[in-house]
C-alpha cells in the first residue's frame, strides 16, 4: 500500500477511509482555532461578569477588586484577539481550509472589529485613569465611563450570537466524542492557563495602587 504524510508528519496509508480522515485532519486546525476562541470566550464571560458586578457595587467603592479583575482579564482578551485575528488573516490570505470553513455573517464580521476596538478603548482608558498622569485623568475617566455602555451593548450582541456555539465548541474538548478530535487540547488549556497566570501577575504587580488613587482623586464624585 502506498503512503502519504499528514500535516503533522505522520505517514498514513492511502485508501478510501484514510483519505476521508486526511481531509478531516486538514480542517482540524480550523476546528482547533475555533475551540480556542470559544474556550477563551468562556473564561472572559466569567471575568466580565465579575467586573460588571464591581461596577454595580461602584467601581470606586471596590476599586482594588475592580482594578485587579481588570488587569487579570487583559492578557485573556489579548489571547481572544490573537485567536480571532488568526482566523481572519488565514481567511483573507486564502488558506483553503479556512476558506472552506467560511466566514461569519456580515453582522458578525462588522461587530467583531467594533467589539475589539471598544474593548481596547475601555481597557486602555481604565488603566490610564488608574495609573496615568493626573492631567490625563478627566479625559480618561470620561472615555472609560462612556465606552463602557457602547462596549456592553456590543458584547451582549456578540455573546448572544455565539452563546450556544461557545459551549458546544468547548464541550468537545472536555467531552470528546467519536470523530470529533481536534489536535492540541492540552495546548489550548495551557494557553488559557498561561493567559490567566499573566493576568494574575499583572494584577499583583499593578493593582495595589487603590489607596494612592483614592487619596489623589477623592474630590471626584
Ligand atoms: C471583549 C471580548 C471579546 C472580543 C474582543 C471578541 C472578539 C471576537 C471576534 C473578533 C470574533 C470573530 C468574528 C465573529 O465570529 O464574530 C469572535 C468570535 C467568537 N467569539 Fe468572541 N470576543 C469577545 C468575547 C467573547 C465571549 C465573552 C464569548 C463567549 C460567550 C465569545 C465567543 C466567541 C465565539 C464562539 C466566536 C466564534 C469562534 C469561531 O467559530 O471561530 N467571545 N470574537
Ligand atoms: C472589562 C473591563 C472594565 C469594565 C467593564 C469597567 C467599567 C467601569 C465603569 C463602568 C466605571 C465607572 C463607574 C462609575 O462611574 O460609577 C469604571 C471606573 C473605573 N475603572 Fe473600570 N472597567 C474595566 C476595566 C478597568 C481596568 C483594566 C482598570 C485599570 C486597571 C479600570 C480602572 C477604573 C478606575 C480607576 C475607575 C474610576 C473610579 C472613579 O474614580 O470613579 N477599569 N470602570
Amino acid at each position: 500500500m502506498s503512503s502519504t504524510t499528514d500535516p503533522r508528519g505522520h505517514a498514513r496509508p492511502v485508501n478510501g477511509a484514510a483519505l476521508a480522515d486526511h481531509a478531516h485532519d486538514r480542517s482540524d486546525r480550523v476546528e482547533a482555532n475555533a475551540r480556542l476562541t470559544a474556550m477563551v470566550g468562556v473564561v472572559l464571560l466569567v471575568l466580565f461578569t465579575a467586573e460588571v458586578v464591581t461596577v454595580i457595587l461602584g467601581a470606586k467603592q471596590v476599586l482594588s477588586a475592580h482594578a485587579a479583575i481588570g488587569y487579570l482579564l487583559i492578557p485573556v482578551v489579548l489571547l481572544k484577539m490573537a485567536s480571532t485575528s488568526w482566523r481572519m488573516i488565514r481567511y483573507y490570505r486564502r488558506d483553503a481550509d479556512y476558506r472552506r470553513h467560511g466566514s461569519p455573517t456580515l453582522f458578525l464580521r462588522v461587530l467583531g472589529p467594533v467589539l475589539m476596538a471598544l474593548t481596547l478603548v475601555l481597557l486602555v482608558s481604565g488603566v490610564v485613569t488608574y495609573i496615568g498622569p493626573s492631567w490625563a485623568h478627566p479625559t480618561a475617566l470620561l472615555t472609560h465611563q462612556t465606552s463602557f455602555y457602547l462596549w456592553l451593548a456590543a458584547l451582549a450582541s456578540h455573546v448572544i450570537a455565539h452563546f450556544l456555539e461557545t459551549f458546544r465548541l468547548t464541550a468537545r474538548d472536555f467531552l470528546p466524542r467519536r470523530g470529533r478530535i481536534a489536535s492540541g487540547p492540552w495546548w489550548r488549556r495551557s494557553g488559557v492557563v498561561a493567559g490567566l497566570a499573566a493576568g494574575v501577575a499583572l494584577a499583583l504587580i499593578l493593582s495595589g495602587h487603590a489607596s494612592t488613587y483614592l487619596a489623589q482623586y477623592h474630590h471626584h464624585r
